[in-house]
């Protein structure tokens, strides 16, 4: 073939219209694979722009020899690769619109991008909207969980050695009893206020800041239903044992628990949510208090990166 190839390097029309006979002739006689595989082959043949002869189709890179045997090869995934490989070049249908075989959305990036979107407003669904992918789904002022969204393994706070009343899924259980036992052996008493919400109690909580402190500033402060972190069943919003809600202190991170739970959560696989002067990235005011469990190897490398974990969780979306 490659022989061939190079006999019609500079072809007259009539040795044109045989090269493409060719390929019909011999894909009968050889059956369709073989044919099929010839008809790429000389499909591929390039009469190049100097030839100028009629339905011949310019190469776009000029790394595509003619020597170069053929590749049936599927054309890169799109998605995944930003530029043409060479044997992009060499599809048999060059005018051949690709086709996605996946959603940018849920395409696994290995690099994350630089930046998740501005902040805005908006009702998308999560990419990861699963249960089972509550270490990843990506909530925040854009992106929501659907309405249905309930966590099927709830227990009680208390299972955690902590007050009563506030449920999270039992996959938190293990990480947070060891987390408030160590900090109660460092003399740091937590508390909890707030753990799962299902849609409808967000629903009602971020009415009640609406109501509280107007529309406004509702929205830097709590989320619309949909976009709560609580409706995962993996989030809490920690206090000090016996004291007020931790947004009257003028800032928790300062008193003993919010400090030890700032320094330590994320050893434990939580991670601040919110953290002080991130508003450009997080969308939301400053939350000392609001921990979110990503198991510890996520929390170990958010807290490598040093950036808030929205940044890092875009980043694997
Ligand atoms: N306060 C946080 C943003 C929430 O409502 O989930
Ligand atoms: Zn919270």
């Amino acid at each position: 073939m490659a022989v061939a190839t190079r006999t019609f390097r500079r072809p007259q029309p009539v040795l044109g219209r045989l090269a493409m006979a060719i390929p019909v002739v011999l894909a009968v006689a050889l059956g369709t694979a073989g044919g099929t595989l010839l008809s790429g082959a000389l499909l591929s043949w390039p009469p190049g722009p100097e030839t100028g002869g009629p339905g011949t189709t310019p190469l776009p890179t000029p790394d595509a020899s003619p020597t170069d045997a053929p590749t049936l090869q599927p054309s890169p995934d799109p998605t995944r690769s930003p530029r043409p490989t060479p044997d992009a070049t060499r599809r048999p249908t060059p005018d051949a619109t690709p086709i996605p075989t996946q959603p940018p959305t849920v395409a696994p990036t290995p690099v994350p991008p630089a930046d998740p979107p501005a902040c805005r407003y908006d009702d998308l669904l999560t990419f990861h909207p699963g249960l089972d992918s509550w270490r990843k789904s990506l909530l925040d002022t854009i992106y929501a969980l659907p309405g249905s969204y309930a966590p099927y393994d709830l227990v009680d706070s208390s299972s955690a050695g902590l007050n009563r009343g506030y449920p999270i899924r039992a996959i938190v259980l293990d990480d947070l009893a060891a987390l408030v036992a160590d900090a109660r052996a460092a003399g740091a008493k937590l508390g909890v206020v707030s753990g799962y919400r299902s849609h409808a109690q967000q629903a009602v909580t971020f009415q009640h800041w609406v109501e509280v402190a107007g529309y406004e500033a509702a929205l830097r402060t709590s989320a619309r239903a949909g976009h709560s972190e609580h409706q995962l069943g993996t989030t809490l919003d920690f206090t000090t044992d016996g004291g007020p809600a931790p947004w009257e202190y003028a800032d928790w991170a300062t008193t003993r628990e919010g400090a030890w739970m700032a320094a330590n959560a994320w050893r434990y696989g939580f991670v601040m949510s919110y953290p002080r002067d991130a508003f450009a990235q997080t969308c939301y005011d400053y939350e000392p208090w609001h921990y979110r469990y990503v198991g510890r190897e996520l929390a170990h490398r958010i807290q490598s990166s040093g950036l808030p974990p929205r940044l890092v969780l875009w980043g694997i979306q």
